[in-house]
């Protein structure tokens, strides 16, 4: 993998997303997640989900991850991590696949997790929405 991280980083990275995993607002689903995104600016920008009492209006830790960076300055990336999950580590969903494709690049890497072990999985986000809309 072109854009492979090292050991170090993807701890710290998955450690910011299982910090952020405990801010969140899921009082809905029980389910909390967290995000940790890591810009070429050296800094980590982290996420949780937030839930609302109108279900739809919830929104994903990778997204509020994602938004927080923008918001912040910072549109290129260099890895994302995700902690969410207790018997199986949560995968991003397809609308934060979509926005992830909006600034990430294909052979970017995305680890995941879930919230009790340390196993990490690595993947892409080219590998997790192949073919995604692209504004021309
Ligand atoms: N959720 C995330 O934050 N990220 C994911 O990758 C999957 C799902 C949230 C949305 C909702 O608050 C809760 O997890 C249950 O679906």
């Amino acid at each position: 993998m072109s854009n492979a991280i090292d050991e170090e980083t993807m701890e710290c990275l998955i450690l910011s997303a299982r910090e952020a995993s405990e801010s969140a607002y899921c009082p809905y689903s029980k389910y909390p997640v967290g995000a940790a995104l890591m810009g070429v600016d050296g800094e980590v920008y982290i996420g949780c989900n937030v839930e609302n009492a109108s279900y739809g209006l919830s929104m994903c830790a990778e997204r509020t991850a994602i938004f927080n960076a923008v918001g912040n300055g910072c549109r290129n990336f260099v890895a994302m991590a995700l902690v969410g999950g207790k018997k199986e580590a949560a995968t991003p969903c397809g609308a934060c696949r979509q926005v992830l494709a909006e600034f990430c690049s294909p052979d970017m890497p995305v680890l995941y997790a879930d919230l009790t072990d340390g196993d990490i999985t690595e993947t892409t986000a080219g590998t997790l929405l192949p073919l995604a809309f692209k504004k021309q």
